[in-house]
This record gives C-alpha cells, sequence and structure tokens, in this order.
C-alpha cells in the first residue's frame, strides 16, 4: 500500500540534487512511500496518486534520525555516580565494571526487555536506525549473550568485547586482549556487523586495539573505534590507518588527528550528551567541519557517560555550544549517521531509500535547536509503517 505524505511545509531530503543546500531542502513538498522504500519526492502539486494521503498541514519532514553509536545491553542504571559528577567528581571509565556486575547478574530476559524498551523510547524520538554495542559483558558467554540479543532487537550489532579489562584479568590486560581476539571474536563474530575498541589511557593502548580490530577484520567485521575521548592519543589516527567507518568521541584532537580525518573516510562521530553529563569540555566540531571532515552525531546512550536516547538533545547541544549550525547538525544525525554505518539506504529521503521518516510538529528543521527539551515528533515511520 502506497502513502502520499503532502502539504509538508519543509522537506529534508539530503539530497542536494533534489532541493536546496546540503539538506536537500524542499517547500511545499509532497512524499511518496510504498512497499517500505520512498516512491517520489518534489512539489506537492506534482505528487502521483497514492493509495492513502496524509496531510502534514505545512510541518517538517526529516528521514528518520541514525543514532549510529549506543551501548543498550546492560542491566541497573548509575544515577547516583552521575551525582556524585555533578557534585565535583571526575568521569572514570571504571564505572563501567558497576555495569559489568549487574548485566552478568541479569536474566536474558531482563537484558532483552531494557533493550527493546530503550529502542522503542528510541523510535518514539524519530530515531529509526540505532546502533548497539555489547560491553558489558566481559567473558565468552556473556559478550555472546550480549550481541546474540542486541541481533534480536536492532540491525547494526557491534561486538566491544574490548571495553574494559574485567576485574577478574586483575592487570593482564595482554592475556584479556588474547581473549577478545579469539574465542570471544569467534562466538560473537557471528551476531555482529562490527568491531570496536575503548582506545584509552586505562583501558587499551594502540597496540591492543589493533591487535583486537585486526583479528575482527579477519572474524569478517568491520572496525570503528571510540577514539580520544577522555584524553589526546593514537586512537584517531589508528582508525584512519584502518579504514575504520568511524572514530567516535574525537573530544581531545592534535592536528595531524584533523588532518587525518579529514583525508579519510573515516566520520568523526560526536557525542556530545556525554560532555554533557560528564562536564567534559565539548569536541570541536567547526574545527573538524571546516578541515573537510564528515562529522556524524550520536547519543551514546548508555547508564554511565550519558544515559540519554534523544538525538534532539545532542542536536540542540552541538548547535548552542559546539557551534554547529542547525542544517549541519540535523544532516550529522541523519546523512552523518548513516555514513559512519556506512549504509546507503537510510539517512536520506531520496528515490528507493527506505521509507524511514520523521515528521516533527514544527514548521522546519531548526526548530529541533530553537526549541530544546520540548517534545516536536508528530508522527514517525520506519520502513514505511507508522511507528
Ligand atoms: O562511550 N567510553 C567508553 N564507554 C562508554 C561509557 C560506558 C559507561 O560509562 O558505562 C562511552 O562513553
Ligand atoms: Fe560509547
Amino acid at each position: 500500500m502506497s502513502i502520499a505524505i503532502t502539504n509538508i511545509g519543509e522537506l529534508v531530503t539530503n539530497e542536494p540534487e533534489l532541493g536546496e543546500g546540503p539538506l536537500g531542502l524542499l517547500r511545499d513538498a509532497a512524499l511518496v512511500l510504498d512497499g517500505g522504500t520512498v516512491a517520489w519526492a518534489g512539489p506537492s502539486d506534482a505528487a502521483p496518486p497514492a493509495d492513502e494521503t496524509y496531510d502534514a498541514h505545512g510541518r517538517a519532514v526529516l528521514p528518520g534520525f541514525v543514532d549510529s553509536h549506543a551501548h543498550l545491553v546492560f542491566a541497573g542504571e548509575r544515577a547516583e555516580e552521575f551525582a556524585a559528577r555533578m557534585s565535583g567528581l571526575p568521569y572514570a571509565a571504571g564505572g563501567i565494571r558497576t555495569t559489568v556486575a549487574r548485566t552478568r547478574a541479569a536474566a536474558a530476559e531482563e537484558l532483552r526487555a531494557n533493550l527493546r524498551r530503550l529502542v522503542a523510547e528510541m523510535a518514539r524520538q524519530g530515531t529509526t536506525t540505532v546502533e548497539c554495542k555489547s560491553g558489558y559483558g566481559l567473558s565468552v558467554e556473556q559478550e555472546e549473550r550480549a550481541v546474540r540479543i542486541a541481533a534480536e532487537v536492532v540491525e547494526e550489532v557491534t561486538f566491544l568485547g574490548a571495553h574494559v579489562v574485567p576485574s577478574e584479568y586483575g592487570d593482564d590486560t595482554a592475556g584479556y586482549v588474547r581473549l577478545v581476539s579469539t574465542e570471544m571474536l569467534a562466538a560473537c563474530a557471528p551476531h555482529a556487523r562490527w568491531v570496536d575498541v575503548f582506545c584509552e589511557q586505562g583501558a587499551f593502548d594502540a597496540d591492543q586495539a589493533r591487535e583486537v580490530l585486526e583479528a575482527g577484520v579477519k572474524a569478517g567485521l568491520m572496525p570503528r573505534l571510540h577514539a580520544n575521548q577522555l584524553h589526546a592519543g593514537p586512537g584517531v589516527r589508528l582508525a584512519v590507518e584502518l579504514g575504520a567507518a568511524s572514530a567516535d568521541h574525537c573530544t581531545y584532537l592534535t592536528d595531524a588527528d584533523v588532518e587525518a580525518l579529514a583525508s579519510s573516510r573515516t566520520v568523526a562521530t560526536l557525542l556530545p550528551g556525554v560532555e554533557f553529563s560528564t562536564r567534559q569540555p565539548y569536541p570541536d566540531a567547526r574545527r573538524l567541519i571546516d578541515a573537510g571532515a564528515t562529522v556524524a552525531l550520536a547519543t551514546d546512550c548508555n547508564p554511565g557517560s550519558c544515559y540519554s536516547s534523544s538525538m534532539a538533545f545532542c542536536i540542540a547541544v552541538a548547535v548552542r555550544d559546539m557551534h554547529m549550525t542547525p542544517a549541519e547538525a540535523v544532516w550529522a544525525a541523519t546523512a552523518g549517521g548513516a555514513r559512519a554505518l556506512r549504509r546507503t539506504d537510510v539517512g536520506h529521503l531520496g528515490t528507493g531509500a527506505r521509507a524511514d521518516v520523521l515528521m516533527l510538529d514544527a514548521p522546519s528543521h531548526i526548530h529541533l535547536a530553537y526549541r530544546p527539551g520540548v517534545p516536536q515528533v508528530a508522527a514517525v515511520w520506519k520502513a514505511g509503517r507508522q511507528v
């Protein structure tokens, strides 16, 4: 059954050939969805007939958000840790182990229900593609369970066995890296598309990250990397060298890091909810964009460093505090996320794209940053079905 969304005040296609600027903006537009894909996009008065019509009454329509970085297989929460941070304690990645203990103790059904709850919460807010990492299991059985559950619910699954070294390994990081790169990877690869490592002081260094990522690539996974989150370091350059789809966080960058990103296909994925929730300095989005790097925005939704699933919040912060224009931020949260996941079917609304559509209760995409914290979702379709 086809559906024509008519009387769209502003249509963000992310197809520069279809409309104005990088967002490919069309005014007084229509969009026809058929069989789960976009069949047509163009001026309202030229729209072909469809089985059903949905009148947008002049509201804005965008591609569904692509949240290319989240950690959603976990149990429990860490609100007390957040409160302590807000009264002055620094963020310590050691908090990850609190969630590891809670996650290991949880039944599969609890993890599955929590994951489904979060993905539904995201969908209601306009997110139609989600990436989800493991990384709170940190044993062969627990990581395999996490990626298997993730694969039941989301399309983009990332094996993050190298999140931190679990306490039972003490300071035997090399031994744990060996486990991750061999037995754990073999158990997890069949359920995942991506391999990721937390490359950071206190987690894994460049050689250890390389060992895990190269083993992942041999097992058929594609690399992405948590890089330069808490300190400057080798992560970004390693991501570029390995042809990773994305280097995520990018908070502490040298000129060489920016240069490396700008001259590569590796997307710089910025996660402003993390800096908000850990009270760290925001990454310098302007420097990256001005240098020519591709920037994506994502939530990093997880119980520690950022327990927000809101892409609209990321956009508002990126505009207000990271000096991105509203158009750049909306592009980064849709097309940018798609690039970070090497997806060509989502993040845009050209003919043939998956019919992932977000209708705002607002006349333009600018309202996402202009009205922070205000629910503005009028309707969401995923693959042509209304959510
Ligand atoms: O992306 N940096 C590493 N991992 C997560 C935090 C996870 C946690 O604190 O539980 C992140 O910020
Ligand atoms: Fe993360």
